[in-house]
């Protein structure tokens, strides 16, 4: 069971909640988050029912939920989340194109990527300052001064930015130029840096790892969840499996098992999976068929010049097709 405070609720309202919980015998692990307070009951669910903890005062909401991913269950809840990233809607009704590149290389590179991305109706811009790579030798990113390249694009194309962080010790400084994080699949299970995340006042993206079932995809959302942080859109990207004709297999069952299990938001990665070009158009078709609430693609003014990923980005040609799967394929 879990209790969700309120944001007007004071510190003797949770240690009141405690009290109550322990001496009706069980244990209540209480997250302070930026917004909200979570409490997690531990102990006998039926004895807990009698308490009417709804009623508490400073209590927003009681889950009683069957699943180990508590906040993030579709259990409890309703409607489908909808974050808004910059002003910018994921999930609900709309089909949302993330778009910009791989990694962050110049100012110029950026821009031109922006510019591609925005002309065929991308409402965000990805692009990665901090680069998380196989090989210790490969580019890394421009760290901060990728940070700086992202802000000044976005103040001159209007698009708010998407952007990995992959070190807890970033979170702070990333979040400060990010409107949204991301946790790519290498960092999927980095507890520290989910909590971390949880914390910072910015939606995230969480892509699933390579490796990982959709139920420990759905456990590291609630890691950040369990921070206060509900603004979490999934990305699924492709997993590991035996087939080497891709980069990885893009998995589009875990699209409609992720939104049934979950009322988070579930975006497609159809660049990182496919691993090629080519791949992009028909994987984001049938990400769209199969209902995804938006796609994230890897764009370059010049491919064969990029310092991470070429193969897999998009030029301007590529890009009208998929904006206009984007608008034309029933969601
Ligand atoms: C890109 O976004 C990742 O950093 C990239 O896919 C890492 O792959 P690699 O380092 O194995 O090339
Ligand atoms: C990325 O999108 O830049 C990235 C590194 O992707 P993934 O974590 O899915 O490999």
């Amino acid at each position: 069971m879990v209790i969700v405070m309120d944001s007007e609720a004071t510190p003797d309202h949770i240690d009141h909640i405690v009290d109550v919980v322990t001496t009706a015998g069980g244990t209540a692990y209480v997250t302070r988050g930026v917004s909200r307070t979570i409490i997690g009951l531990v102990g006998d669910v039926q004895q807990f029912e009698t308490l009417d903890l709804r009623a508490l005062p400073g209590v927003s909401d009681v889950l009683r939920v069957s699943v180990p991913y508590k906040l993030v269950s579709r259990e409890n809840h309703d409607s489908r989340t909808v974050v808004r990233v910059g002003g910018v809607p994921i999930g609900g009704d709309h089909m949302t194109l993330i778009a910009g590149p791989c990694a962050v290389e110049t100012p110029e590179q950026t821009l031109a990527a922006a510019r591609m991305a925005r002309a065929a109706g991308a409402a965000l811009l990805r692009g990665g300052a901090y680069k998380p790579r196989t090989s210790p030798y490969a580019f890394q990113g421009l760290g901060e001064a990728g940070l700086r390249i992202l802000a000044d694009v976005r103040a001159e194309t209007g698009l708010p930015i998407v952007t990995e962080v992959v070190d807890p010790a970033d979170v702070e400084l990333v979040a400060s130029y990010a409107d949204m994080l991301q946790i790519g699949t290498r960092n999927m299970q980095n507890f520290a840096l989910l909590q971390a995340a949880g914390e910072a006042g910015r939606p995230v993206m969480l892509k699933r790892g390579m490796s990982a079932t959709i139920e420990e995809w759905l456990m590291a959302a609630e890691y950040i969840a369990q921070r206060g942080n509900l603004d979490i859109v999934l990305c699924e990207r492709g997993i590991r499996t035996f087939e080497k004709a891709t980069r990885n297999t893009l998995d589009l069952s875990a699209v409609p098992v992720a939104q049934e299990l979950s009322h988070l938001p579930v975006i497609v990665d159809p660049s990182h999976s496919g691993g090629k070009r080519d791949l992009v158009l028909p994987l984001s078709r049938a990400a769209i068929a199969v209902g995804a609430d938006g796609i994230i693609v890897d764009v370059h003014p010049e491919p064969e010049k990029a310092l991470c990923d070429g193969p897999q980005a998009l030029v301007s040609t590529d890009l009208d097709q998929l904006a206009d799967a984007v608008r034309t394929l029933p969601a």
